[in-house]
Formats: structure tokens, sequence, C-alpha cells
């Protein structure tokens, strides 16, 4: 059945659930001592959130000052570092450009035109140039090409000594979504805070109360945590809180669970958060499988669905993702299928949300995202709710905005993914569909219980097993990205499953590496890009499905006949593949259904290794940022 609902839908929800968001970084300090080395500490950990550049704004004998730069955290520093500065009130900010190129003057704080107000932003105010034609001087200079400095004017303009009423009456115009963090030069003392749509959070540390867009990038134990929503607003001093709604009257607000995060935020001796994220991936399988797996079966601890549903209802399934978690759906597709019998689709996000999804109460949605902030796929969860679906999400962070509004998640436990490009949360999210596709084949009455059993016994060697093809396969990565790293082209290939991993295999190598890797269904090659191959091209082939060996065997035949050097990752007996110049690479042997848990990780190493020879910046490609909450 269409969901007629989808546009009555859309006009329902706030223009910014609709629309673009900065992906930016904030946090505020005020403190007893000087909070500049917490607000650069604090901004280094925002830097998944954007890097393009960076700034503070912060009191100095009741006088506010502001340094930015262009670039990373570690620019701001070295400009910071020139001067002495003692502070007990700042604001800082680190950005991924949306409106205005990155550039010293668009990056933020920003500041109103006598200065009374300097404001750090996250997130689009979409009517900036109908403000600024209707609502402000037409004559005012402005500083940037920013949608946030307007907001700062309008501070100004409906400021009559009372902070709090100036930004209850100028949020009142804005439409987009936003969360500020703001000092005013009349109140020293203070940092006030307002959001609608961005994450913002209140926090009590040992030392002081902090602002920030995610409360991981607070360096103290917390003690009192509280989410601004909703258009609220908030102020605190070195040793108070107060929040006030929307209109600006005082409001009380519940405290939320604050327990401190125990994932590092450093390398522990590795040389980039990738190589320690792909040697963590036995623990984050681990982790998650054993959360979900107890006594001998499935249970998902976190999913409330009813047994009815699963046997008598379901009639289809659809996976919404970006990136490489739509690539664990990609593989989870065929699972799910052979395991419960239901037809699955898988879809990219961006594209299903303006699609029209055929989806309805029979119609279990699942929703794949590390962050939990991916703003397509959380716009597709809201779509698919609306229109009845059961959803489950399967999630890495906790109190993330897909978490908070799936009725149903499965929590993968990778831990904290910091480089950009994900290795542990992709294999944890795979561990957790293995799980959901046994649930709902039990379920479904697809899947006898020894069935069930013989799967979870191979579950719990796969922790192992991708230990030893991590060991195993290091050199041999090693060993062909010095192949590989002068080409500007790697294609890809594979059929059913090991398509879907040529894909993250592809996607990992140019986003890191900067070379233009491809990925293709093999069979597809002939039918157009086996043009493209020359004398020593590159081309990786995913050789895992065994029913369908001889056929991608045949398809590698016709690549090398036309010069490609061929490197085949692959759980196949080596001696049925060794030939010529091929170069193959081994993983241990599993069920067929987890297999490509293993055949990833070669991939992994090679796109690290690659880049690691190109200079790359490995954690922190250009152009790119961990969390993608712009449509
Ligand atoms: O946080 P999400 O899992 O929703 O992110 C989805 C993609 O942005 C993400 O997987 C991206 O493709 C990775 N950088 C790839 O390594």
């Amino acid at each position: 059945m269409f969901c007629i609902n989808k546009r009555k839908f859309f006009k329902l929800l706030p223009k910014s659930e609709k629309g673009m968001e900065e992906m930016c970084g904030i946090i505020g300090k005020v403190g007893e001592e000087n909070v500049i080395p917490q607000l650069i500490n604090g901004l280094k950990k925002l830097e998944y959130r954007g890097y393009d550049s960076a700034g503070v704004a912060f009191v100095e004998d009741d006088i506010i000052n502001r340094v930015r730069a262009v670039g990373k955290i570690s620019e701001l520093k070295k400009k910071l570092s020139q001067e002495v500065i003692e502070s007990r009130v700042g604001i800082g900010h680190t950005r991924w450009a949306t409106h205005g190129s990155p550039t010293e003057e668009n990056a933020h704080p920003h500041r109103s035109k006598n200065g009374m107000f300097y404001i750090v932003h996250n997130g689009i105010i979409e009517n900036s140039e109908e403000i600024k034609k209707n609502l402000l001087p037409y004559n005012l200079d402005f500083e940037s090409g920013t949608d946030t400095e307007v907001f700062a004017h309008l501070l100004e303009k409906y400021y009559d000594g009372e902070p709090v009423s100036a930004i209850a009456k100028a949020q009142a115009v804005l439409k987009g979504s936003y969360a500020f963090g703001l000092i005013c030069k009349d109140y020293p003392d203070v940092i006030f805070g307002a959001a609608s749509g961005s994450p913002l959070v209140v926090v009590k540390g040992e030392n002081g109360f902090y602002i920030a867009s995610d409360s991981g990038a607070i360096d103290e134990k917390t003690v009192e945590k509280y989410s601004v929503s909703c258009g609220e607003i908030c102020k605190i001093t070195s040793s108070a809180a107060e929040f006030f709604d929307p209109s600006g009257k005082a409001i009380k607000k519940q405290r939320e669970d604050s327990q401190n995060s125990e994932d590092s935020f450093e390398k522990e001796g590795y040389a980039h958060f990738m190589l320690k994220e792909i040697s963590e991936q036995p623990r984050a399988v681990k982790d998650t499988l054993d959360s979900l797996i107890s006594l001998g079966g499935v249970w998902l601890p976190h999913v409330n669905i009813d047994e009815d549903f699963f046997s008598e209802i379901l009639e289809k399934i659809v996976i919404v993702a970006c990136g490489s978690a739509y690539h664990t759906g990609l593989v989870a597709k065929h699972i799910i299928e052979k395991l419960t019998g239901v037809p699955c689709a898988v879809e990219i996000a961006s594209e299903f949300r303006y699609s029209h999804p055929f989806i309805d109460e029979k119609t279990l949605a699942i929703f794949v995202s590390q962050s939990g902030e991916t703003a397509d796929t959380l716009a597709c969860l809201r779509l698919a709710k609306h229109c009845g679906a059961q959803i489950i999400s399967i999630v890495n962070v906790r109190g993330s905005a897909i978490a908070k509004e799936s009725d149903n998640v499965i929590f993968t436990k990778a831990g904290r993914e910091i480089a950009v490009a994900t290795t542990k949360a992709y294999s944890a999210q795979l561990a957790a569909f293995y799980a959901l596709s046994i649930f709902i084949g039990r379920e479904k009455g697809k899947l006898s219980e020894e069935q069930e059993e013989k799967y979870i016994e191979e579950l719990s060697l796969l922790p192992q097993k991708i230990k030893e093809t991590l060991e195993t396969v290091n050199e041999n990565a090693k060993k062909f990205a010095q192949k590989i790293c002068k080409w500007d082209k790697v294609f890809f290939m594979g059929r059913l499953t090991d398509y879907a991993t040529a894909c993250e295999g592809s996607l990992k190598l140019k986003e890191i590496s900067y070379i233009n890797a491809q990925s293709y269904a093999s069979g597809e090659l002939k039918h157009g890009t086996i043009s493209l191959v020359e004398e020593g091209t590159p081309m990786i082939a995913v050789l895992g499905e065994s029913k369908i060996f001889s056929k991608t065997l045949s398809n590698i035949c016709e690549v090398e006949s036309r010069g490609a050097q061929v490197i085949v990752i692959t759980d196949i007996a080596k001696e049925n593949l060794l030939s010529g110049n091929r170069t193959v690479i081994s993983v241990p042997d599993t069920l067929s259904e987890f297999r490509q848990s293993l055949l990833v990780l070669p991939l992994q190493l090679i796109s690290y290794y690659t880049a690691l020879l190109r200079g790359c910046d490995i954690d922190q490609p250009k152009n790119l940022a961990k969390s993608v909450t712009v449509e």
C-alpha cells in the first residue's frame, strides 16, 4: 500500500526537520579558572562534526575577545598559544561550511554590530535573507557570508538589558534549526544558549557549567546533564544553570542520566584512530553479539514488537541507511531473505525520502546509523513511522536522535568511533544484522532451534576469526597498497554479498586515499566498464560466494586478459585461484552468512595503508565530517 499521507506528513514537520542543517560543534564554559584549555580540548573532540575552521570568544577583564582560524583546531590552538589568555567564560565552535566558504571571516563566533553579543551556532537559518531584508537596517555591514550573523544582529535589535527576552524574541522569527551559545557584554559571567532541532546539552562538571553539542566533548566528570530543545533557552554561570521556555518564562528541567562515557578519545599508541578502530573490531563484534545473545538464543533487549507481528503480519522488510551503513544493509538483505523468507529491499536514505515508498503496517523498516544523527536516515525514520511501519534502528550512539525517536533499537557496541572512515561500527552493524536475521527467522518459524544453535555457535567464534584475519592479512595488505598507491583509479567487483563488500571497499579507499575507486557487480563489467581496463589497472575481486564462484572467476579472467592486475579477497581454497600475476589474500572459513565480516577486513587495511603511502589525512579526510547532519 502506498503511503498516501506522506505529503501531509511533510507539511506537518517543522521546517528544520525538512531542510538542511549545518554540521558544526559548539561548546561553552563558565568556570572558576581559565576555561581556554577545556574549550580547545572540547573542540578537538567535536571535530567529528566538521573541521573547516574554528574559533573562540572569551571574556577577559569584562571585554569580549575573539580568535578564529581556518582549518582544524590545531590551527586555532597555534594562534591562541601566541597570546596569554586568562578567561573564566568562553564559547567555541568548529565548522563544516555550508553557507559561505571556509574563510576566517565566516568562522564563528560571529558578533553583533556594536559587539554586545558574540555567538556560536550549529544548524541553519533558512530565512536569513528574508530577515536581512525585512528586519535589519538596510545599511547594516555584514562581516561574513553566513546565515548565523543575522541572529547576532537580531539579538542586538531586541535587546533592552535582558538577554533571555532578546533571545526569545529573536528566535521567534527564525525558521530552521539551531543550537546557539552566546555571550553578552553586559553579563560577563554568564553564557546563554538556545536550541531547536540541533543538539545542545547543559552539563554541570566538577569545575563549572558547560553547554555543548555533545556531552562527550566535556573533559570533566559529568555531575548533572540536561538537554535543551524545542526553542528552550538556558543560562549558565559557574555555579548554576537556569532554563526558560521559548517565550522566556522560567521552567524546571528534568536531569538526565549523566553516566560518563568510558570511551577513549586517545589513539593509545596507534598512528591513527582508523588503525586503532580496525584493531578493535574483535571486541566491538564480541560486545555487540554478547548484548544480543543469551542462553543460546537471540534476545533483543530494546525491541518490543508483538510476536504476532513477525509470525502473522510481516510481509516486507526495508533497510534504509547512508554510506557504509547502507552497505551493511546490502549484505544483510541476502541473509534476511535466506533466514526469514521475507522479501527485503535496501534503500539509500536520501533517495528513499523523496521516492514513493511502499511502506505500511505490514512493513518492518530497519534504520542503520553509527552516529544516529544522519539527517536523511532520520527523515526516513519519521516518514516510516508516520506510515505505520514497525521500526527497528541499529544505532551505535545512545542518546542520538535516531535512537531516541525509534520505538525499537539494537545498540551496536562498537564504542566511540572517531575516524571519519567507519570500520568497527561497520563490523558491529553486520553482527547486529546477523542476530536480527536469526531472531526474525525464529519468530517467523522459518528457522529451527537446531539451525539457530548452529548459527549462534559459529557467531561465538567470529570475534576470534576477525582477530586472526587482521593479523594474517596485514602484511599482504601493506604490499598490495604499495602496488595501488600510484594509480588514479581502482576497480572492485563481486556478486551478491561479495558485491556489497566490494562497495564498502571502494568507498573506504576513495574516502581516505582520494583514489577514484569504483565497485561493480561482476556481471556488469562487460556492459561498459571493462573499456576502462588497461595494462596494470588494479582490480580487487571479492570472492566468497561459492555458489557463483565459477562465474566470478570467469569475470576475473576476462579483465586479466585485458591487462588488469587482480587481487582476490577470498575464503575459498587458494589453490583454486592462484594463476599468473594474480594476488590472493585469504581469510578464514566461516558460515557463508557471516563471511563478509571477514572479507571486508583486508579491504579496510588496504585502504588504510594506501592512504598512508599517499600522505593523506587518514582520520579526517578532506571535505568530510563524521556525522552528516545536513541533508
Ligand atoms: O552515522 P551513519 O552511520 O549514519 O553515517 C553514514 C555515513 O555517513 C557513513 O557510513 C560514511 O559513509 C562513512 N564515513 C564511511 O566510512
